[in-house]
């Protein structure tokens, strides 16, 4: 029996909205979260069930994050449909493919879609990444890094299901951001992703539940607790829950008028959760800062690049 069909407790709820309107409002935590980090964060969007919602997040939550004076970039790590420059109403000629063929440097494809915020394109690049030689590939790498000294946050917004190079984007990152909505099937496969993660990693993973598209807070928490719990019990893994966007009319009229909702609509019904989530991945349960990655010398595209080799000879 799948285990993430057993009912739930209901659980508590939590007065996440207030507390979340609170460090909202709180003008002063504005540029304060950039004072809590050194050197980049990546923290990759995954999801079990298609259209559950990451590139939103992953655009919507990037825009939270710059106005809390951090710099981040989005790598479009979508490899089968790559959208993020569709939400941004963007149209990047160049990917991360034209840098690893050494016709471009890094700087000229990243492309800059707000003051603190850039796009990487991933295009067919990410999978070339995995076919270059190791010489290739620390040149390569050695390029790419740069990046990290100017950019806070690295975003990257990958394809739903957990294919190897969703795993290596996963394993390479400081956070995996699990995505679901609280339909049974998203909340199935989120469990999925969450038990393959556990079972790739033993455990050795920081993952973060976000439930998207909730009628309300306590929708969310209560789904979230279903899947938190069926972890626990069934994988010996605790996943934190980093919190939810409700279901907002205004990010489907965003989407068709390409521009993001914290671009467009700023005072939106979901506009305080992704600013809401912005400031969860800092507090000290999940904080970026405290995970062993982020004490080691690599860089993140090191520990991709390595990743994908060792997908690539299983
Ligand atoms: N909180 C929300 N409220 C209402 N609609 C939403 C919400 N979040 C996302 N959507 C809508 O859901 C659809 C899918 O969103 P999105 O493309 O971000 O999902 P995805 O997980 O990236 O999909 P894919 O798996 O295809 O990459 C979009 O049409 C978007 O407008
Ligand atoms: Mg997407």
């Amino acid at each position: 029996m799948n285990p993430i069909i057993m009912p739930a407790m209901p659980a508590p709820i939590n007065d996440q909205a207030t507390v979340l309107r609170e460090l909202v409002s709180d003008k002063k935590e504005r540029g304060g979260l950039k004072d809590r980090i050194t050197g980049m964060r990546s923290i990759a969007i995954l999801s079990g069930k298609g259209g559950v919602g990451k590139s939103n997040v992953a655009v919507n939550l990037a825009l939270a994050l710059a106005e809390f004076g951090l710099n981040v970039a989005i790598l479009d790590a979508d490899l089968g449909l790559a959208n993020i420059d569709i939400l941004f109403g963007v149209i990047p000629k160049f990917n991360l493919g034209h840098v690893l063929r050494g016709d471009k440097e890094l700087s000229e494809i990243l492309f800059k879609v707000g003051e603190r915020v850039s796009i990487i394109p991933g295009g067919a690049g990410l999978r070339e990444l995995a076919d270059l030689d190791d010489q290739r590939q620390s040149w390569i790498i050695n390029r790419l890094s740069f990046m990290e000294d100017e950019t806070d946050i690295l975003l990257l917004d990958t394809s739903a299901g957990i294919h190897k190079n969703v795993l290596s984007f996963a394993t390479a990152s400081d956070l995996s951001m699990l995505i679901t909505t609280p339909e049974p099937t998203a909340i199935r496969d989120s469990y999925s992703v969450l038990k393959s993660l556990c079972q790739s990693t033993n455990g050795q993973i920081n993952i973060g539940l976000v439930v998207n598209m909730a009628a309300d807070e306590k929708e969310a928490f209560m789904v979230a607790e279903r899947i938190i719990s069926a972890g626990e019990q069934f994988l010996n893994f605790h996943m934190a829950y980093l919190g939810c966007v409700v279901w907002d009319f205004a990010i489907r009229e965003s989407v068709k008028k390409r521009k993001p909702l914290l671009l467009d609509n700023t005072e939106s019904v979901s506009a305080p959760y992704f600013r809401g989530l912005a400031k969860k991945i800092f507090e000290p349960a999940h904080d970026l800062q405290s995970t062993s990655k982020a004490v080691e010398k690599d860089t993140f595209f090191l520990r991709l690049a390595r990743q994908t080799g060792e997908k690539e000879k299983r």
